[in-house]
């Protein structure tokens, strides 16, 4: 099992849970957060000369994924995300050792598909 955290550009969250939908991956977590990359938030937002990190408003999406489904969440992922713009955003792909459903007491992968 895999737990994919991908940060992302808010006004991409409608496409990329349309790209997710359509690949059959229905189940996610979203946040609000905020970030920066490398470009510490200033070419992004275009705030001038960086003094210090600029924290921008992004979105933080975390699936949690079979094997099988690691492959298309991370290309439905970036089918919404990317505009070819810095700050298109990151996927991060982790190992996940256990996932427990709290209603059945199911584990595994019986818990997370
Ligand atoms: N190494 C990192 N660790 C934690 N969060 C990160 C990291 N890199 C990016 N992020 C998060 O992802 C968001 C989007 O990153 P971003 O797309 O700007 O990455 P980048 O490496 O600067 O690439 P680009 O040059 O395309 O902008 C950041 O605002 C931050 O929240
Ligand atoms: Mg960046």
């Amino acid at each position: 099992m895999k737990l994919i955290i991908a940060v992302i550009q808010p006004d991409k969250l409608f496409d990329v849970k349309e790209a997710l939908v359509a690949a059959n991956i229905t189940k996610m977590t979203a946040s609000n957060v905020i970030g920066c990359g490398q470009q510490m938030g200033y070419t992004e937002s275009y705030r001038g000369v960086p003094a210090e990190i600029n924290l921008l408003k992004k979105v933080e999406l975390r699936i949690a994924v079979n094997e099988e489904f690691v492959k298309p969440t991370v290309d439905a992922i970036i089918k919404g995300a990317r505009t070819g713009k810095i700050g298109d955003g990151k996927i991060f792909v982790l190992d996940l050792p256990e996932c427990i459903r709290i209603r059945t007491g199911e584990t595994g992968v019986q818990a997370i598909g």
